[in-house]
């Protein structure tokens, strides 16, 4: 009997310190235990002993039943223990890992070029206007006396719908909208997109301007002069050199293009200014009192100024961008740096 107990108590060590689940320990729990289990048919053999042997062979057995219940209920808390520090294990997360950052957007350099020319003429007073992108021919020729086969069309190279609808080459129609549903004093600011058949290092097929008009009564070259330099000094600095050249635009007259000492060369001649030391950034002059009839305002009584400045070169002055084509190519790598 004793060997009986002895090789029991081998065995059941044995299979229970090998178990590896709790399904595993059920099973031998059972067989063990259970209500036909090897412990419990041995508990019941114990009527074939002699009477005095029993109590005797009882308490063997009993310390079997007891040994087996502690070995179980050890190795169940071995295994549930190891099951969790895997889970553990598993789900783990280092601490010391750098987080992901949230990318902050932020504006488009001509949107924020554009944002500071507005800050700047409201400033000066001026009122913001908007018009159509899609002009018709009249708007944006004719109004502003450029008639067909007028020489100076030429230099805008007109993208067109029909004959008579198109894509506006600049943003002046706006100037011919807004005179003819107002009346004078007017100061207004049309900043916007304009589109000519023009790509190189400064020159793109879409590209933004921002036009001014003012008409009132005794109006002078010199207050356009004015305006565009304290513009000049609050965009680039005071001490950026500003150059007005005299030019012809078939609405102003006189006409002047407005230069900005190139940033890029400080004037010494690159390839972004084509050598000048001067990079254009504007048109401007006295509005034509041929423009103030087609609008029926009276050119005797009223007189102007307007100009049209490229917003996407003056971006490129600003941040000094050396071609004109990196602002509109959506590269994450270029467009982050401002
Ligand atoms: C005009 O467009 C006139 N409407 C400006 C004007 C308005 C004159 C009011 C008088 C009174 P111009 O073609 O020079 O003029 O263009 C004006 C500015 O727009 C240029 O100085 C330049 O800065 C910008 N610009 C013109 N074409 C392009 C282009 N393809 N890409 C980028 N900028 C351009
Ligand atoms: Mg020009």
């Amino acid at each position: 009997m004793d060997q009986q107990i002895e090789s029991l108590r081998t065995e059941a060590t044995a299979a229970i310190n090998a178990a590896k689940s709790p399904q595993e320990i059920e099973a031998l729990r059972v067989q063990y235990l259970g209500k036909k289990g090897s412990v419990s048919e041995l508990r019941r053999s114990i009527g074939a002993f002699p009477k005095e042997d029993r109590p005797a062979v009882g308490k063997l057995i009993t310390d079997l039943l007891t040994e087996v219940t502690e070995l179980i209920d050890t190795r169940t808390a071995t295994i549930q223990a190891s099951a969790q520090s895997a889970a553990f294990e598993a789900e783990r997360i280092d601490v010391t890992l750098p987080g992901r950052r949230v990318q902050m957007g932020k504006a488009h350099p001509i949107t924020q070029t554009a944002d500071r020319i507005r800050e700047i003429f409201r400033g000066l007073g001026f009122e913001e206007v908007v018009g159509p992108e899609v002009e018709t021919e009249w708007h944006n020729f004719d109004a502003l006396n450029t008639p067909a086969h007028h020489p100076a069309r030429d230099s805008h190279d007109t993208f067109y719908f029909t004959d008579t609808t198109l894509l506006r080459t600049h943003t002046s129609p706006v100037q011919v909208r807004t005179m003819l549903e107002r009346e004078p004093p007017l100061r207004v600011i049309v900043p916007g997109r304009a589109y000519r058949r023009d790509a190189d290092v400064t020159h793109s097929p879409m590209f933004h301007q921002c036009e001014g008009l003012l008409v009132d009564e005794n109006v002078r070259f010199s207050d356009l002069k004015g305006i565009l330099a304290a513009f000049a000094r609050e965009m680039f600095g005071a001490d950026t050199k500003v150059r007005f050249r005299p030019h012809y635009f078939p609405f102003t007259e006189p006409s002047a293009e407005v230069d900005i000492s190139c940033v890029f060369c400080e004037g010494e001649g690159c390839r972004v200014c084509k050598q000048s030391g001067w990079l254009e950034v504007l048109g401007a002059g006295a509005v034509d009192p041929q423009v103030f009839k087609e609008v029926g305002y009276d050119p005797e009584r009223y007189t102007g100024f307007a100009f049209g400045m490229g917003i996407d070169r003056i971006a490129m002055l600003n941040y000094r961008i050396n071609d004109i084509r990196l602002l509109f190519e959506n590269d994450m790598r270029f467009l982050t740096q401002f």
